[in-house]
């Protein structure tokens, strides 16, 4: 049986990583027009550096909870694939093999002509004027507002093929990461997990209101006993 899990910042919340579109969150903070657009990479390239070293510190000092690694728990039992939105690497951290991040990874930096072309970044910080080795000058691997999403492709396949997908701590507000859920087939059973659950209208949908940390491991339980081979 495959299961798709779908994931936002929410998953990392209980790990100290704030999520984007609450009244603490990055967007009220940070104007998205600053420091996650193409047009603000060219204009205020030194800001955008450091907005996201200043995201990559604060990673590499959280660790993975409960909820990424009941997901572990689950690939012991079932084909899983995590699609995230996140960029943070604690999925991989937690022990998830099969991961697609479609906005990208802060542990990478890309070049500025390719944007599959990445190199990783050991450490928090990336200097203003590293280059790849393409030549160009080195920026975040992130999917910026008005960029295209290269992984998104490999997402729908996964989705397409799913027998039962998690939803996970994600307002389901940015496209065309959130239309992913309508790719699924026709009366695919959904978990949503997420205190605040976005509206969602699907045919086949049970909605968890509950942190992750508690509610993946609880749905992760379930289907183990409702499934298990
Ligand atoms: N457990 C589960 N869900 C939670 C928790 C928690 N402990 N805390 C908050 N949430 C939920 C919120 O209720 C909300 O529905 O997580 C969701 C977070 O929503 P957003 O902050 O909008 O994050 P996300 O949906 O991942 O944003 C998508 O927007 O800015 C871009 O690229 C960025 O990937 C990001 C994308």
């Amino acid at each position: 049986m495959k299961i798709a899990v779908f994931t936002g910042a929410g998953i990392s919340r209980e790990s100290g990583i704030a999520t984007f579109r609450n009244s603490s969150g990055l967007w009220a903070n940070y104007r998205i027009e600053d420091v996650c657009t193409p047009e603000a990479l060219v204009r205020n390239r030194e800001g955008v550096i450091d907005f996201y070293n200043m995201r990559r510190r604060e990673v590499l000092s959280k660790e993975p909870n409960a909820a990424h690694r009941a997901l572990v728990e689950l690939e012991r039992h079932f084909e899983v694939e995590v699609i995230t939105q996140n960029i943070d690497d604690l999925h991989e951290r937690a022990g998830s093999t099969r991961v697609t991040h479609l906005h990208g990874e802060i542990r990478k930096l890309r070049s500025s002509l390719s944007e599959l072309a990445t190199v990783p970044i050991e450490g928090w910080e990336q200097k203003y004027d590293t280059r790849h080795p393409d030549g160009s000058l080195l920026r975040p691997f992130v999917v910026f507002f008005g960029e295209s999403v290269p992984m998104l492709e490999r997402a729908i396949e996964v989705t397409r093929t799913a027998d039962l997908m998690i939803v996970v701590g994600t307002s389901l507000q940015v496209y065309p990461a959130a239309s992913l859920v309508y790719y699924l087939r026709p009366g695919t059973p959904v978990y949503l997990i997420d205190p605040h659950a976005p509206a969602l209208s699907l045919d086949n949908l049970q909605i968890i209101r509950e942190p992750a940390s508690t509610g993946v491991p609880k749905v992760v339980d379930e289907l183990i006993d409702k499934y298990q081979l």
